[in-house]
């Protein structure tokens, strides 16, 4: 017997603690313990019915149905409760003045086509063109040469190439782009727009029992990574959005904002060799040194 004695509700969450004690792995013991001890205080604090109990349970074995190899369920809980971001900002502390990160999100794939700078992503003709450009730079403010940057966004529709399958291009709106000696990057899109995280799940229904919306506000996803610099996964944002305010997963930052300007004037648009207005967006990203 432990030196607390029997389990009583007093001191359940140490007696559980002791029992761990001869764990193999030292993480893993120190991680049970604090998990045991916020897990306990939690249901004392909150005096669950078993009904109540039992509905938490439920909910966890639906998070588990929903999931399989595409849909992860777990990981879209992990990002309602802020959590991912939380992680992710515990583990990319950056130096002042290097870009912040956000979470990658589900819809990013492996293999888009590496492309010449200034191409057009945007394979199924849909939406507003969007030109986007910028440099990657370090934080003493060069120019990052051969900087390669990974770009993902939705079609004007709102979905991903990869929530279309048939219905988009393979590899729509995603691109490869690798900087040269002046740092810049440049290709085009179409304007993205707000979309929901996958909501037709257990995790959408508790946002909705919530009273929250599943929303992300239009944004582009970036890697960028370069040689002896912090490989940096972050998004931008348009800072126009309806739901910039109040995104479900916690993932906008005021320095990711980027301005998503509307190009009308007709030499400007002649200029870029549009037939049309579009839009223009120019936003750089600063890597931290590895270390
Ligand atoms: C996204 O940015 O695509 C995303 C991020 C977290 C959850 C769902 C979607
Ligand atoms: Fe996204």
């Amino acid at each position: 017997m432990s030196e607390q004695g029997y389990f009583t509700e007093g001191n359940s969450a140490e007696v559980v603690i002791s029992r761990n004690a001869e764990a193999k792995d030292a993480r893993l013991a120190e991680v049970m313990a604090v998990i045991t001890r916020h897990l306990h205080a939690a249901v004392k604090e909150i005096e669950p019915s078993q009904d109540e109990w039992m509905q938490a349970i439920r909910f966890l074995t639906a998070t588990g149905h929903k999931s399989d190899d595409w849909r992860q369920e777990f990981i879209l809980l992990s990002d309602v409760l802020g959590v991912s971001m939380l992680v992710d900002a515990i583990n990319n502390r950056k130096p002042s003045g290097a870009s912040e990160s956000t979470v990658l999100g589900p819809f990013h794939v492996d293999g888009a086509p590496e492309l010449p700078m200034g191409a057009n992503i945007c394979l199924d003709g849909k939406g507003e063109p969007m030109q986007v450009q910028g440099r990657i730079l370090s934080t003493d403010g060069q120019p990052i040469a051969g900087a390669v940057i990974d770009v993902w966004q939705t079609n004007d529709d709102g979905f991903y190439d990869v929530q279309q399958k048939g219905i988009q291009p393979d590899f729509n709106l995603r691109g490869v782009f690798r900087t040269g000696a002046d740092g810049r990057y440049h290709f085009w899109g179409a304007k993205p727009r707000f979309y929901p995280i996958p909501d037709d799940g257990p995790v959408g229904q508790l946002l909705v029992a919530l009273g929250r919306h599943p929303y992300w506000p239009a944004h582009l996803h970036y890697i960028v990574k370069a040689d002896g610099f912090a490989p940096l996964v972050t998004h931008i944002f348009d800072p126009d959005d309806d739901y910039i305010q109040s995104d479900a997963v916690f993932g906008v930052k005021e320095s990711l904002m980027a301005k998503f300007h509307h190009v009308t004037d007709t030499d400007r648009i002649a200029a870029a060799g549009q037939p049309g207005p579009f839009y223009d967006v120019t936003h750089d990203f600063v890597l931290a040194p590895v270390g």
